[in-house]
């Protein structure tokens, strides 16, 4: 595997490659990355990822600093798992001089869901894919589910702005218990580890719910995502939001949509102690 940084010698090394699939990530490799990579390799060739802690994403307040760095552990995982090229700028490879071109998602999806909690997130992402895509010029990217919107952000841009990129959702890895792989779950204490996964059970009860309502007593969705924070409350968490959405655009169903049959996702944000957890179910 090809370890570079910066722009130019990329460029060079993937001169000519029209079928390259790619995988941007911001280190600290788990399973769930690895099961990206390895869905890059079906749909493309040769596979290129990129490590890059991306601190337009990140809010003054948040973790940026002590995100995991875990670079060496990282080379020997993408190295087992064939990757042609790592990218790994740093930030003066990437952003030499300030970034002052931003690519902003609309209000109506950046605004939402982690967008109103993490004003930050999706203008940070958005620009640095596009400045990612733009180094690599991938035939495909692969992202995955467990950033729901965050997928979704990026189909919108790439379609919107005509990026010649094929963007691949990839279902989210989880442990046995059914916590979802995250970088983050790193920061748990052996407690709250134990405790994670009810986030998942939180999500499954939802959606059962939901469900059910569709053949017996409709369902009050809303009354349903409030008993939902309730639970996790109750358990010590502190939940910003278990909210149904519509997959198609993440905005609440109608009450009629939802018992048409809308195609839905319960999506939630909580934090256990001092690490903020996201999930998702598709209902
Ligand atoms: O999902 C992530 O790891 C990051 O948001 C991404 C897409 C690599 C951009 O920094």
């Amino acid at each position: 595997m090809k370890i570079i940084s910066t722009i130019d010698e990329l460029r060079d090394q993937l001169r000519g490659q029209l079928r390259t699939a790619f995988v941007p990530t911001m280190g600290n490799l788990h399973e769930g990355h690895l099961s990206l990579m390895r869905l890059a390799r079906r749909h493309g060739d040769p596979v290129v990822a990129s490590i890059f802690v991306n601190r337009l994403q990140f809010g003054p307040n948040e973790d940026f600093d002590k995100y995991p760095r875990t670079f060496q552990a990282d080379v020997e995982k993408l190295e087992k798992e064939g990757v042609y090229v790592l990218f790994a700028p740093t930030e003066k490879d990437l952003y030499p001089e300030p970034q002052e071109y931003r690519v902003l998602p609309p209000n109506d999806l950046g605004n939402i869901l982690e967008g109103e909690f993490r004003p930050s997130m999706f203008p940070g992402v958005c620009t640095v894919v596009t400045k990612l895509f733009s180094c690599v010029q991938p035939r495909v990217a692969v992202f995955g589910k467990k950033d729901y919107q965050q997928l979704m952000i990026i189909r919108n841009m790439a379609r919107q702005l005509a990026m010649p990129t094929e963007i691949i959702g990839a279902e989210t890895f989880r442990a046995g218990d059914g916590l979802a792989l995250s970088s983050r779950n790193g920061y748990l204490s052996t407690e709250e580890r134990a405790e994670a996964p009810f986030l998942y059970q939180t999500l499954n009860h939802v959606a059962e719910q939901t469900r059910a309502g569709l053949s017996s007593t409709p369902a009050d969705l809303l009354a349903l995502e409030q008993d939902a924070m309730d639970r996790l409350a109750a358990r010590g968490w502190k939940p910003d939001y278990v909210s149904i959405r519509k997959r198609m655009n993440l905005q609440p169903p109608t009450r009629d949509e939802y018992l048409a049959g809308e195609q839905l996702v319960v999506l939630t944000a909580a934090k256990l102690g001092n690490t903020r957890l996201i999930d998702n179910l598709e209902i």
